[in-house]
């Protein structure tokens, strides 16, 4: 089961377990922490499951979508390391990874 350690709003860090097949956003929220809202419930189409991931990982995300690329232009704490949680599937290459909850808009 991969290890995620998530960073709250308040810089509290977290480490928390999540399933294979789960996604970043699912795992977050299964743990207990409330802070990405995740409106659209992972259809990517909210933003508010929006993340900066450890640039260590980048290589191993799957590649943006077009949707997912408009969707954080939208927000207002995008940065290169920015990605909806909801559209990474949690695999056992990504056990480890760092990521930060954004911003709230
Ligand atoms: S949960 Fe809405 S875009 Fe990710």
């Amino acid at each position: 089961m991969p290890k995620l350690i998530v960073v709250t709003r308040e810089g509290e860090e977290r480490e928390i377990m999540g399933e294979a097949g789960l996604s970043v956003m699912e795992a977050i929220r299964d743990a207990g922490i409330d802070e990405v809202l995740a409106l659209c419930g992972g259809c990517c189409s909210c933003a508010t499951c929006h993340v900066h991931v450890d640039p260590e990982f980048a290589a191993k995300l799957p590649k943006m979508s077009a949707d997912e690329d408009d969707l954080l232009d939208s927000t207002s704490d995008r940065d290169e390391r920015s990605r909806l949680s909801c559209q990474i599937e949690l695999t056992d290459a990504l056990d480890g990874m760092k990521v930060t909850i954004a911003a709230e808009d």
